[in-house]
């Protein structure tokens, strides 16, 4: 059975990868866990210098998931190189380094020290974090400067280059088509959706900064229509994110037509739950007479005439 992906020059084992943010730089999960029979690992998102984040509160429960406004906090991009890639280089895994930055300059400065980087093997570009004033949304959500940071991105590295995109827009298909015109070689959907919660016996909102992303099972079924919405509208890979919590979940990304697809929030409650998504979706596979998992990708049975979604394409 083929599990394994090519994107680019990269082979990933399986199609099955950590989401960044929820699986630190890979040096802290319990040792039960074997991050070699991972596709791969997305690294917490990496700036120029060390970023604290935001003030706390900066997680909340909601009803089927969290709400996060971390901020961006991590340990900045030497930091990175010189004490976390060493143990990360050791662990046989494929590793993404994701980057966020608060002007194209820093994206760009960022990803040339990581580019030299022997344990680096591709990038995630972070271009859709709900929870910052600079970066973030206000870059995700214009068209032109995704176009502008892919562009003088893809002239930096021969290495994958993935944009990580927001669904905090009308047409998420827009900024895809913008990625692949740019030479983007695959884009993530979705970041988190934008959300809050609110306290009512202090009337205060549950996280500091008003309102968060959201992620986790709530959000999988926008998740899948946007997925779904971008594999339609271009021909470089999606890899898909948002709610996946079994491998059940990652089929049916598959099925939309996810090449990949992330697993974020439901390593909080279980970092093994990556391992047992690659176990469920080889014995789907087998079970069903698929011999390598491109047989399922994109095998939704649907009615395009009457699909609104389609509509938009
Ligand atoms: C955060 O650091 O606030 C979350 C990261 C993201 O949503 O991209």
């Amino acid at each position: 059975m083929k599990e394994s992906f090519n994107l680019r020059n990269v082979e990933f084992k399986n199609r099955i990868l950590v989401a960044s943010g929820t699986f630190g730089y890979g040096d802290e999960v319990p040792d039960l866990v074997d991050i070699a029979k991972l596709g791969g690992i997305v690294t917490k998102s990496l700036s120029m210098k060390p970023r604290d984040g935001n003030p706390s509160p900066r997680i909340t429960e909601t009803s089927s998931g969290m709400l996060n406004s971390i901020g961006l906090a991590n340990i900045g991009v030497h930091k990175f190189i010189n004490e976390k890639l060493p143990t990360l280089k050791k662990s046989n895994s494929t590793i993404i380094a994701n980057i966020a930055a608060s002007s194209v300059e820093e994206y760009c400065s960022v990803l040339e020290l990581l580019d030299g980087q022997e344990g680096v093997h591709g990038f995630e570009i972070n271009v859709s974090c709900p929870n910052v004033k600079e970066g973030g949304l206000s870059f995700g959500t214009d068209v032109k400067l995704v176009s502008l940071i892919t562009k003088e991105l893809r002239k930096r590295t021969q290495k994958p280059l993935i944009i990580k995109l927001t669904p905090n827009v009308t047409h998420i298909s827009d900024f895809a088509r913008a990625c692949e015109t740019e030479g983007a070689d695959a884009v993530s959907v979705i970041n988190t959706v934008i959300g809050m919660s609110v306290n009512i016996n202090t009337r205060k909102p549950k996280i500091a900064t008003t309102t968060g992303g959201l992620s986790g099972p709530a959000i999988k079924p926008i998740a899948l229509a946007k997925v779904y919405e971008t594999c339609n509208a271009i021909k470089i890979p999606v890899i898909g994110i948002g709610g996946i919590t079994s491998w059940e979940d990652a089929v049916e990304f598959f099925i939309v037509g996810a090449s990949m697809v992330q697993i974020g929030t439901a390593n909080f409650i279980n970092p093994a739950t990556g391992i047992s998504v690659v176990e469920g979706v080889k014995q789907y596979c087998e079970k069903n007479g698929f011999d390598d998992v491109e047989q399922i990708i994109k095998s939704l049975q649907t009615d395009k005439t009457i699909s609104i979604v389609d509509s938009w394409l």
